[in-house]
């Protein structure tokens, strides 16, 4: 019988002396899953010996024999001594953190845990109306309330900006027990506030800055970016590596400095919320996605910034197109924007972002990001070549020439209306928690009966993935109006459990 040679796998333990050019996770799958050896563990495909033979055919069966579990040789996420302690060492080297996570269910379950580890049941927690739906899900989980202070809105773009130093000063006067404040950073469309005046204040009173960077994992590579929100002063921040570096679908990082963060509750929170099987797939290309940084982030970044700048010139030449640019004056919500996102404000063209993003997609093979009602967005990103840049403007030139409509067409009658009032506000009448687990009925959006009714589910057009409507939020006519605007021109509205957003759930009375 001709046996495998018998290799006892080495743990390996964390030694700083690991270089920025070394991936010391991704090294220890590759050869884990090059070893010979006979499987009697999950996943049941066995190394990729099981597979569909259709999945064989469509992606090959390489990349099945990493998908590994938690071997000695490989470290545990949740108790990382080796291999996985090392490449987080490592990334916390590169991104500037005290301490960093690897995250296999994306930013949304960092979020999770950034408000988990900081609020508890009653607890108050400052934070922008226009969050990402996984804050929602953080506010339920937890049970905190939210004490939510309005973006500022550009009415003319559509597009809801960053909070402001002055409104989170108005809510911690107003409620000086709060326990942290969150803040998006950039936004959806590389919109960055002035996320170290906002610091600042949280740590007057002694209270964390939870930054959603969603967004912004690239920052740290490149002097003409904005700054990155823990060189900023914030105390945690989480990023989807995936989003704009090289890592893969789901795969991302919290960070975190200083001392106001409980570093166990972060990581009883991410054991919460995190499959106890994670992707090693998913860890290993956060490995290699650090140090692809670490060596050549500067000049990945660069390349990118310039193919970013060719698109911005060239497509605001067009006529009818205009590009999203940082005000010339000083607008404490709006300091910095990311070169590298791209929106294309297409109204003047007489088409709804929803009909442009359809045009570019089905006809000109060009596909964005997210569209809303005016706008499109682009991520630019180390992966884009200058071909991509070139067939984005001339695909912007066809749509601009070929395709445009009379403008009287557009209807934008509804401005987007978070359902407070102006400045800070307990609009919801309900904790989201509460409003989640209470007893709902389902009503018509277009009954009389549902105006003033308590919300019970998340309605939000995705992209971009900010509810108008949270559980416990009070339905206004402003955001039915909008929502339903939204929808007839295109959108998609998601969340609710009627995915045809004919009815919403409210509290049952
Ligand atoms: C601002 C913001 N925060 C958080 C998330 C969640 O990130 P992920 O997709 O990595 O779970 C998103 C996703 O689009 C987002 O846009």
């Amino acid at each position: 019988m001709n046996l495998h040679p018998i290799i006892i796998p080495m743990p390996l333990t964390c030694n700083s002396d690991f270089s920025q050019t070394s991936t010391p996770l991704l090294d220890t799958l590759w050869d884990s899953a090059n070893k010979p050896h006979t499987a009697f563990y999950t996943p049941g495909h066995k190394l990729g010996q099981g597979i569909s033979p259709r999945l064989a055919t469509y992606f090959g069966k390489d990349v099945f024999r990493a998908d590994l579990p938690e071997l000695t040789a490989l470290d545990n996420l949740f108790s990382p001594t080796g291999v996985i302690q090392a490449a987080q060492e490592l990334a916390a080297q590169v991104f500037g953190a005290s301490q960093t996570w690897f995250l296999v269910n994306g930013s949304t379950c960092g979020v999770e845990a950034a408000i988990l580890a900081s609020c508890g049941s009653g607890d108050k927690i400052i934070l922008p109306r226009n969050v990402h739906s996984s804050v929602i899900s953080g506010l339920i989980l937890s049970g905190a309330i939210p004490i939510f202070v309005n973006p500022e809105y550009d009415p003319v773009l559509d597009i809801a900006h960053s909070i402001t130093p002055q409104g989170v000063a108005a809510a911690l006067e107003l409620h000086p027990e709060t326990k942290a404040v969150m803040m998006v950073y950039p936004t959806y469309y590389g919109v960055c506030g002035d996320v170290a005046a906002i610091a600042n204040l949280a740590h007057e009173y002694n209270i964390p800055l939870l930054v959603d960077e969603a967004h912004g994992a690239h920052f740290a590579f490149h002097q003409q970016l904005p700054t990155t929100a823990l060189a900023a002063g914030a105390d945690l921040t989480v990023q989807s590596t995936h989003k704009v570096l090289g890592a893969m679908t789901q795969a991302s990082m919290l960070h975190i400095q200083g001392k106001r963060i409980d570093r166990d509750r972060v990581h009883k929170s991410l054991q919460l919320l995190q499959s106890t099987s994670p992707s090693y797939l998913l860890l290993a290309s956060l490995d290699a996605a650090r140090q692809q940084m670490a060596i050549c982030g500067e000049e990945l970044m660069s390349r990118t910034l310039q193919l970013a700048a060719r698109a911005r010139s060239r497509i605001s030449q067009i006529p009818g197109l205009s590009v999203l640019e940082v005000p010339i004056s000083y607008y404490p919500s709006f300091v910095a924007l990311d070169g590298t996102r791209l929106t294309v404000t297409v109204s003047e063209l007489g088409l709804t972002g929803f009909a442009a993003e359809e045009i570019l997609d089905e006809q000109l093979g060009v596909t964005c990001e997210f569209a809303s009602l005016k706008n499109l967005t682009f991520i630019i990103s180390l992966g884009n070549t200058k071909e991509d840049i070139d067939y984005l403007v001339q695909a912007f030139s066809i749509l601009a020439q070929e395709y445009c409509q009379p403008v009287e067409q557009q209807n934008m009658s509804h401005p987007c209306v978070y359902p407070i009032p102006e400045g800070i506000s307990n609009s919801i009448l309900m904790l989201p928690r509460e409003a989640f687990f209470a007893h709902t009925e389902a009503l018509s959006i277009t009954s009389e009966r549902i105006c003033d009714r308590i919300c019970a589910e998340i309605v939000c057009p995705y992209p971009p993935g900010i509810p108008i409507l949270m559980p416990g939020e009070v339905i206004s006519q402003s955001a039915l109006a909008y929502l339903q605007q939204i929808k007839q021109m295109g959108g998609f509205i998601n969340g609710c459990t009627d995915t045809n957003f004919e009815t919403i759930k409210v509290i049952k009375i």
